[in-house]
């Protein structure tokens, strides 16, 4: 359990991330359509692309990064926006992160953060994000089914995962089977991620 520290060289060298993502973007406007007020965790935020636009929609955010660079970055966009975004430097694999915030969020995101961890810190991160929720909150998570062609793998981290592997993950939420959404890169690199809206 720890926080590769390559992604200080990745977020130092580059903006990940800098648009909110489409799935996200289509599919948690359907379950909230009045986000005003509600509390929402992002894992892994990296410079903001999601926590930003979603704190702009109504979000009260909380965005967690291991990168000091990331949440740096993230925290220089939101006053570029005027906005407020709890931006929190730690790794979602350690049992303290999950200290004193029991059952206080109604969405909780990972928008491709555990396809970069091993299936063992996933699964634990996904157990204790459940005690996170508060009852009947959704977690939606955006996972690899595919693996990166390589050299796109910037840490070595990449990992694909299984419907089995998912289902296993989730197995003490609410949840139907996972959704794919298949994007076509210009490239021509085929991807597919799994889409799993789970609830406590
Ligand atoms: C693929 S990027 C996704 C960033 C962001 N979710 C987005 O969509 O733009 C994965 C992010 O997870 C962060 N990360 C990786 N392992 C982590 C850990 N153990 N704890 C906290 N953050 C982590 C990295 O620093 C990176 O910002």
């Amino acid at each position: 359990m720890s926080f590769n520290k390559e992604w200080e060289a990745v977020h130092s060298s580059m903006d990940w991330g800098m648009t909110m993502d489409d799935a996200l973007s289509k599919r948690i406007s359907i379950y909230f359509p009045e986000p005003k007020g509600l509390t929402l965790l992002d894992l892994g935020c990296g410079i903001g692309a999601n926590a930003i636009p979603l704190s702009l929609m109504g979000y009260t955010v909380t965005a967690v990064d291991g990168s000091s660079t990331a949440i740096e970055k993230l925290k220089k966009n939101a006053r570029g926006h005027c906005i407020e975004v709890e931006a929190v430097c730690d790794d979602i694999t350690s049992p303290s992160f999950y200290k004193f915030r029991s059952s206080r969020f109604d969405v909780i995101i990972d928008i491709c953060t555990l396809e970069m961890l091993t299936l063992t810190d996933a699964e634990f991160v996904v157990g204790h994000c459940r005690e996170l929720l508060k009852p009947g909150g959704l977690f939606f998570s955006k996972m690899s089914a595919t693996t990166v062609p390589h050299g796109l793998d910037r840490t070595g981290d990449h990992r694909a995962a299984t419907l089995h592997q998912v289902t296993g993950m989730f197995k003490d939420y609410f949840f139907d089977k996972p959704k794919i959404a298949v994007s076509i890169l210009p490239s021509g690199w085929v991807r597919a991620h799994w889409l799993v809206e789970a609830k406590r």
